[in-house]
């Protein structure tokens, strides 16, 4: 006999209830499914200390980028609270610099 095995009858024997945390399988696609926020949330997060924004659809939490982008911090602030999709398109339609330093900050889509 194991030493588990052991163990687990004079536990048993003892009275003591022993649960094995088992995994759940998770396949290998599995993601976490994307938030959804309606315009009416977007709106509410209107200040260079509580910043969210809407770019071509995705719902990005602006706040900590306001201090890095390149371009000044003001174009950030302009976008609080509002769909800034013309605003970065209008600037930065198909670049990938901007895409690549805008992606960390989406937490989801529009509802
Ligand atoms: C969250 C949205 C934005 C992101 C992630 C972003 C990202 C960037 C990045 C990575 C750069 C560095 C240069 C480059 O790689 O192109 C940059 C520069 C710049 N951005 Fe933005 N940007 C955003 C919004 C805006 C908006 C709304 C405007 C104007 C209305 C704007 C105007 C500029 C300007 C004028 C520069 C300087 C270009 C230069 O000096 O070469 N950006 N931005």
């Amino acid at each position: 006999m194991t030493w588990n095995a052991v163990f687990a009858k004079h536990m048993a024997a003892a009275g003591v209830v022993i649960m094995v945390a088992v995994p759940l399988a998770t396949p290998a696609n599995a993601s976490t499914p994307t938030k959804t926020y309606p315009v009416s949330q977007v709106k509410k997060h209107n200040q260079p200390t509580d910043c969210w924004s809407i770019v071509n659809g995705r719902v990005y939490n602006l706040t900590g980028y306001i201090s890095r982008h390149p371009g000044g911090s003001a174009r950030i602030i302009g976008m609080c609270g509002k769909d800034g999709t013309s605003a970065y398109n209008g600037e930065h339609r198909g670049s990938s610099s901007a895409s690549a330093a805008l992606k960390p900050y989406k937490i989801g889509t529009l509802a």
